[in-house]
């Protein structure tokens, strides 16, 4: 699980101790959420890659254990050198099979915990892949910002997952070749540890993991999406507006407490409302 980056968009909240993996989402931190969707997915050793500053808030609340048996590692990335470089501090502890990759600022509303990465994980399996990753539809003026599935011809689109061929790192609007966008969760062969080392630093300097995946299927690795379901839904709390919302919509869900909150909230954009008109009357 990447979670060593400096989290520049969220600054200064994560200017000083605070990671922004480490931000509550409802009553739960981002990290933990993503802690139970794995270990849901019946996942049982995580590796989270941080950097040193974060020893002190990621590496002490975890520990070396967890609930469920699930056991934590911890890989050092000392310079952020990107997503690609991150999953590669790993690779000592990672052991000899495929593994997933979660980013750390990404949490999931799920109907069923852990369903989306089972089913990636699942799809992997049963095609014989190198390379998958879940997908997400997104609105051709907004596609360009993520990274973008090539869909192989007639490869199971519409079904519970597709093969694909390629993926395209922020496209113009107009050359994506989908509208289905890369979203936080991929399952790798071991394969990509040689991509990864092969893969010099892009235009910003950062190893892109995407370019280390799209290394693997041009040389033969099959790829597989697997596209969010019913009531799945990827929050990005990178950001301070899809941060505000990935806490409001968590909270809205508590058991004890998003029933108030929802009636709260409507009566106060209600009366926001009433104060509008009062104002423009
Ligand atoms: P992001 O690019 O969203 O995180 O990476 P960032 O670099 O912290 O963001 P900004 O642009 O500075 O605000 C997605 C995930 O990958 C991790 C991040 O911690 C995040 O959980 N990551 C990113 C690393 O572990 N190392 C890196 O070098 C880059």
């Amino acid at each position: 699980m990447p979670a060593a980056g400096l989290g520049t968009r969220l600054r200064p909240l994560t200017s000083g101790v605070l990671p922004k993996e480490m931000l509550p989402v409802g009553r739960r931190l981002a990290l933990e959420r993503i802690v139970d969707e794995l270990a849901a997915s019946g996942i049982r050793r995580i590796v989270f890659v941080i950097s040193p500053a974060k020893e002190d808030t990621i590496r002490r609340h975890f520990g070396e254990r967890g609930a469920d048996g699930v056991t934590f590692a911890y890989a050092l990335q000392s310079e952020m050198r990107g997503l690609g470089d991150a999953v590669l501090r790993a690779e000592e502890l990672a052991g000899a099979g495929p593994f997933v990759v979660a980013l750390g600022d990404a949490v999931f509303e799920e109907p069923a915990p852990g369903g989306l990465t089972l089913r990636l994980v699942d799809a992997f399996s049963a095609q014989n892949a190198s390379v998958g990753l879940a997908v997400q539809r997104v609105p051709r003026e907004r596609i360009g910002r993520y990274g973008v599935v090539r869909p192989a011809p007639g490869g199971g689109a519409g079904g519970p997952f597709l093969a694909i061929t390629d993926i395209v790192e922020k496209p113009a609007p107009e050359d994506a070749p989908s509208d289905l966008a890369a979203a936080a969760r991929y399952v790798v062969a071991p394969g990509i540890w040689d991509c990864l080392r092969r893969t010099r630093p892009g235009k910003d300097g950062e190893i892109q993991l995407t370019d280390a995946l799209r290394t693997m299927l041009s040389e033969g690795g099959r790829g597989v999406a697997v596209p969010l379901g019913p009531g799945e839904v990827r929050h990005d709390i990178g950001g301070l507006d899809s941060y505000f919302r990935a806490f409001a919509a968590f909270a809205l869900r508590d058991e004890e407490h998003g029933a108030g909150l929802g009636q709260w909230l409507r009566a106060r954009l209600n009366h926001s409302d009433s104060d509008e008109e009062k104002s423009s009357a």
